[in-house]
C-alpha cells in the first residue's frame, strides 16, 4: 500500500480522499527541514502547500518518494531539478483556486481605490476622519492586466462587470481568445502607458521577474494605483518605494513579497501601502479544491500511473 506525507496544512477532505483510494496518511505539519528530512524515506508520496520546502537534501533523502503534489499553483517551493533528476513527479492544481485569487486582486483594488484599510483603522481607533480618505472610482478607468491566463482572464471578466476598460498583455494571449473576453491585447509599454490600475497575474520566471522595475514604473501613467497577488519579485520594492515617494504611483496594494514570510519590509508602514500575508488562495472554498484534487491527482498517479497537471 502507498504512503503519503500532508506535510503542510490541507483541508481533511484530503486525508478521506486517499483513505478511500487506498492509500495510507500521514499529517504532520510543522516539521524542521531536519525532522523531514529523517521521516521523508518512508514516503511514496508527499502533498505540500507552500511551507514545506521540498530542497536537494530532501530529494536526496526520499529513497522511496515518487510524486510530490502541491495544493496551489506555484511550485517555487520545490527544488525542480532535483526532483526531476531523481523521477520524481511535481505536481500542482492550476485551476482550483483561481477565482479565489482573481476576487481577492479585485478585493485589493478596491481597498486601493478607497483608502479601506486605512480607514478602518482609523476609525477603529476614534478618529473619525471622514474628509482625510478621499477615494477613485473604478467606473469607466483602465485596468491594465500583466499576465491574463488562468487568473487574468477571471480578473478581465469581473473588470468588466465593473465597467472598467480592460486591456491586457499577455505574449500567449491569443487575439480570439481577448476577443472572446472582450478585452484589448496591447504591448507592455502600451499597458504602462493607459492602465489607471495595473494588475499582475503571471508566474515568476526569468522574463517576468522585475517586470515593475524603475524603468518601467517610470513609463506608467502619474497616479497609477498598482495590485499585486501573483509572486513578490514581479515588483522591484525599492523602486515602488521611490516611484510612491515620488507622488508618481499612487498606491499599491499587494499580497505578495520578495521575501517571505514578509515579517519585515520596506513598504511597510507606508500610507499608500495596502498590505495582506499572500491570503490569495485562502478561502475555504479554494482550499478544498486544491486539496481535492491534488489528493486524486497524486492518488491517480501511486495507483495508477497517471499524470495530472505535472
Ligand atoms: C499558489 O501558488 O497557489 C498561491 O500563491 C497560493 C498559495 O501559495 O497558497
Amino acid at each position: 500500500m502507498p504512503k503519503v506525507l500532508i506535510s503542510d496544512k490541507l483541508s481533511p477532505a484530503a486525508v478521506q480522499i486517499f483513505k478511500d483510494r487506498g492509500i495510507e496518511v500521514d499529517v504532520k505539519t510543522g516539521l524542521d527541514k531536519d525532522e523531514l528530512i529523517k521521516i521523508i524515506g518512508d514516503y511514496d508520496g508527499l502533498a505540500i502547500r507552500s511551507n514545506t520546502k521540498v530542497t536537494p537534501a530532501v530529494i536526496e533523502a526520499a529513497k522511496n518518494l515518487k510524486v510530490v503534489g502541491r495544493a496551489g499553483i506555484g511550485v517555487d517551493n520545490v527544488d525542480l531539478p532535483a526532483a526531476t533528476a531523481k523521477g520524481i513527479i511535481v505536481m500542482n492544481t492550476p485551476f482550483g483556486n483561481s477565482i479565489t485569487t482573481a476576487e481577492h486582486a479585485i478585493a485589493m483594488m478596491f481597498a486601493l481605490a478607497r483608502d479601506i484599510p486605512q480607514a478602518n483603522a482609523s476609525t477603529h481607533a476614534g478618529k473619525w476622519e471622514k474628509s482625510k480618505f478621499m477615494g477613485v472610482e473604478v467606473t469607466a478607468k483602465t485596468l491594465g492586466i500583466i499576465g491574463c491566463g488562468n487568473i487574468g482572464s477571471i480578473v478581465a471578466e469581473r473588470g468588466i462587470g465593473l465597467k472598467m476598460k480592460v486591456i491586457a498583455f499577455d505574449p500567449f494571449l491569443t487575439a480570439e481568445r481577448a476577443a472572446d473576453l472582450g478585452v484589448e491585447k496591447v504591448e507592455l509599454d502600451e499597458l504602462l502607458k493607459r492602465a489607471d490600475f495595473i494588475t499582475l497575474h503571471t508566474p515568476m520566471t526569468p522574463q517576468t521577474k522585475n517586470v515593475l522595475n524603475a524603468a518601467n514604473l517610470a513609463k506608467t501613467k502619474k497616479g497609477v494605483r498598482i495590485i499585486n497577488c501573483a509572486r513578490g519579485g514581479l515588483i522591484v520594492e525599492a523602486d515602488l518605494k521611490a516611484a510612491i515617494e515620488s507622488g508618481h504611483v499612487a498606491g499599491a496594494a499587494l499580497d505578495v513579497f520578495e521575501e517571505e514570510p514578509a515579517k519585515t519590509n520596506i513598504l511597510f508602514g507606508m500610507e499608500q501601502i495596502v498590505a495582506t500575508p499572500h491570503l490569495g488562495a485562502s478561502t475555504n472554498e479554494a482550499q478544498e479544491n486544491v486539496a481535492l484534487q491534488v489528493a486524486e491527482q497524486m492518488s491517480d498517479y501511486l495507483l495508477d500511473g497517471a499524470i495530472t497537471n505535472s
